[in-house]
């Protein structure tokens, strides 16, 4: 599965390549990035984007940083490595894989400090693969824990991209469907546009075409209409954030479509690794949610859309409560949304 998939993100020759996911489905073009700069700018401007992605792809940035700094004394590598990790963790606020595999990072280019500088990159870059590799795995084994939880040929509903070009591969959300797909359980997958970036109808409906997964593209506000006169077995999604106390910060509009499952009594499945949950954030309330610009609201395709001089609100993410979830799935098991605290962070 996921064979004809473009890689979400490549290392040759001590450059990061990023499929550029801001002209998909149109065009399969790769952003070279030779420093961490190059890595920030690409996460700011959603070259790539997806929580594990821009994780996987911070984690790249500080090997890039490590390559720069490898011939500098301990002292200026340790300053060269943090000033580009506050960087790095700066170029998108929400998601808190970026963070935690940035931090991953540091503690390692700390440790690592004496080496020779061919050693150090080595050291780095190893590190960096295994943040890659780990994706891989856990949204594997979500897949299969998230799959038990549908029944034969079941009609689900996803919102954003929660695939393989959100994470090193595979998926979270999409994970699951595409573990489902392969067991005869999914049906039909109903793809919500996701205003303003449209990640449903440009990244979702690629890859479900892809891979020959029957799919429906709608836009966010039929939702409620389609919950409402089709079956709809479950609602699936991916998380950018999730508070001790089971709340979810995703991709705006998931938090609307909770309240619609909830009301057509609709199983909300949130599917995310252990690396997505913030052991330092209690409750959802407290998640700092982005706010990008008006321009990406005003303008589809960069043709403008509203009157000139219009006032826009642009928050790129929102919180569902707990009590809007039904399971969260992570590669460590499922879980009622108030258990996830019992959950051991991860190194
Ligand atoms: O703004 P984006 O496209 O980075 O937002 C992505 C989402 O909200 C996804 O649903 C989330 O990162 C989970 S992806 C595995």
């Amino acid at each position: 599965m996921q064979k004809n998939i473009a890689k979400t993100l490549f290392w040759q020759a001590n450059t990061l390549y990023l499929l550029d996911q801001l002209v998909l489905p149109g065009k399969v073009l790769y952003k070279k990035c030779k420093t961490y700069k190059d890595v920030s700018e690409a996460i700011k401007n959603m070259i790539i984007r997806g929580a594990p992605a821009i994780g996987v792809a911070g984690a790249f940035g500080i090997v890039l940083a490590g390559i720069k700094a490898s011939r500098f004394s301990p002292l200026e590598k340790l300053s060269y490595i943090k000033k580009a990790s506050i960087l790095l963790i700066s170029s998108r606020p929400t998601a808190v894989n970026l963070k935690w595999a940035v931090e991953r990072m540091v503690k390692v280019a700390e440790k690592s400090v004496n080496l020779n500088p061919q050693n150090y990159i080595n050291v780095l870059t190893d590190a960096a693969f295994e943040i890659y590799d780990e994706d891989i795995a856990v949204n594997k084994k979500m897949g299969e824990l998230g799959a038990r939880l549908l029944k034969k040929d079941s009609v689900v509903l996803t919102h954003c991209n929660a695939g393989a070009l959100a994470t090193a591969g595979y998926g979270t959300a999409l994970g699951v469907i595409r573990t489902a797909y392969k067991d005869g359980k999914i049906k039909n997958v109903f793809v919500d546009e996701t205003r303003p970036y449209l990640q449903g109808a440009r990244l979702t409906a690629w890859e479900l075409q892809q891979e020959k997964i029957p799919y429906t593209l709608i836009t966010d506000n039929m939702a409620g209409y389609i919950m409402k006169t089709n079956r709809i077995d479950a609602v699936i999604v991916g998380a950018d954030r999730i508070a001790l106390n089971g709340d979810v910060a995703n991709k705006i509009g998931t938090y609307s479509l909770s309240i619609l499952a909830k009301y057509h009594k609709i199983p909300f499945y949130v599917v995310a690794p252990v690396s997505t949950i913030d052991f330092n954030t209690t409750y959802g309330s407290k998640i700092v949610i982005e706010e990008r610009s008006a321009d990406e609201v005003l303008k589809i395709n960069g043709k403008e859309i509203a009157p000139k001089g219009t006032t826009v609100r642009h928050p790129g993410f929102d919180v569902t409560p707990a009590s809007n979830i039904t399971m969260i799935i992570t590669e460590k098991g499922v879980f009622k949304p108030n258990k996830i605290s019992t959950l051991k962070k991860i190194k």
